[in-house]
């Protein structure tokens, strides 16, 4: 029990859970406190057995609940990636944007008060910045302009993050997020793509003309970005992670009918350059602030969408 102990919010989800696992080989004690909105118990069931770790099915918006897991466990480091993940439900749906991303970052911020915990990690995203203009990739002090119900949550949460950290002597490590794939997805192109084919191997429709490009970055790089920098962190510091290459819908549609081995399978594009209202088609971000760090990721955009793929059909 003396081992150090923290909490992993959204530790159910699809990068939640991977992040648990790496944490736990390094010795500390986990807890995953996450509501089972879109994470599984099963993402953890490679973990449940372990005596260092525990899950808490619970909301972050239940501050009692947060507040006793926190103190009854010694919490001192949160790992913050619980959010609505499907942004085309919360295009239909602001309101699930605000429950889930907006206030539980409130909620974590306001139970590290009133507890003292110093030490958070936060889960951002690139949709933060809105649209690419003039092709110049994006640089963490940029102006942000967001243009989905999504990315609006995450920017109000950066600022929540911002003044607590100021008010409160709180060290908070923010990384803003590329698409993130790998094992137990539990949404975007890859899941949908493989999920429409197994219903019906004939056709695949696609959401846009396939021309959207977008930087796709394994869960394996990012988990040991975010484990080689959150420990020493001090004050707020906010960083692009990602790759520097992309992929285009396009060939992941191709990637996904090769792998899956459905020779005469038509691939049907919508005629936009936009999946739907609130997706950027095309993105980038200057990376040269993390790989200052010494930290790059080892696969390429491609080479990640083609192991994600390997992986969900294996
Ligand atoms: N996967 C990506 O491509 C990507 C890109 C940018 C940012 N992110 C961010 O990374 C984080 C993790 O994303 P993911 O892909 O693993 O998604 P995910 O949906 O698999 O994980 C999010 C987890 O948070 C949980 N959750 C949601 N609301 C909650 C609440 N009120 N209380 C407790 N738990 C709650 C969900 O049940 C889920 O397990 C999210 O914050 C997401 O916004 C992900």
């Amino acid at each position: 029990m003396n081992k150090r102990c923290v909490l992993v919010v959204g530790g159910a989800g699809f990068i939640g859970s991977f992040l648990c696992k790496r944490l736990l080989e390094l010795g500390y004690r986990v807890i995953a406190y996450d509501n089972l909105m879109r994470g599984k118990r099963s993402n953890v069931s490679n973990i449940a057995n372990n005596p260092n770790f525990s899950l808490i099915v619970s909301d972050a918006n239940d501050f009692k609940i947060l507040t006793n897991t926190i103190i009854d466990n010694k919490i001192d480091y949160i790992f913050h990636l619980a959010a609505n993940s499907d942004i085309q439900a919360s295009a239909e749906d602001p309101q699930i944007e605000f429950e889930s991303t907006s206030k539980t970052t409130w909620s974590i911020l306001l139970a590290m008060r009133e507890t003292g915990v110093k030490h958070l990690f936060f889960a951002s995203t690139s949709a933060v910045y809105g649209e690419l203009i003039n092709d110049k990739p994006f640089k963490e002090d940029d102006c942000l302009n967001p243009i989905s119900y999504y990315g609006s949550a995450k920017m109000a949460s950066e600022a929540y993050i911002r003044a607590f950290s100021y008010m409160n002597g709180f060290n908070s490590l923010i990384f803003r997020f590329p698409n993130v794939i790998g094992p137990n997805l539990t949404h975007g192109v890859f899941f949908d793509f493989i999920s429409r084919l197994k219903e019906n191997p004939k056709q695949l429709t696609v959401l846009g003309d396939g021309t959207q490009c977008k930087p796709y970055m394994h869960v394996k790089d990012l988990v040991d970005a975010i484990l080689l920098l959150c420990w020493d962190n001090k004050g707020v510091n906010t960083y692009n992670v990602g790759v520097e290459t992309a992929t285009y819908v396009r060939t992941i549609a191709e990637m996904v009918v090769s792998e899956m081995n459905l020779e005469g399978c038509s691939i049907v594009y919508g005629t936009s350059n936009v999946g739907w209202k609130g997706d950027v088609p095309k993105f980038a971000y200057c990376l040269d602030k993390i790989h200052s760090t010494g930290w790059k990721a080892s696969m390429t955009s491609d080479e990640a969408a083609l192991e994600t793929i390997k992986e969900a059909l294996k």
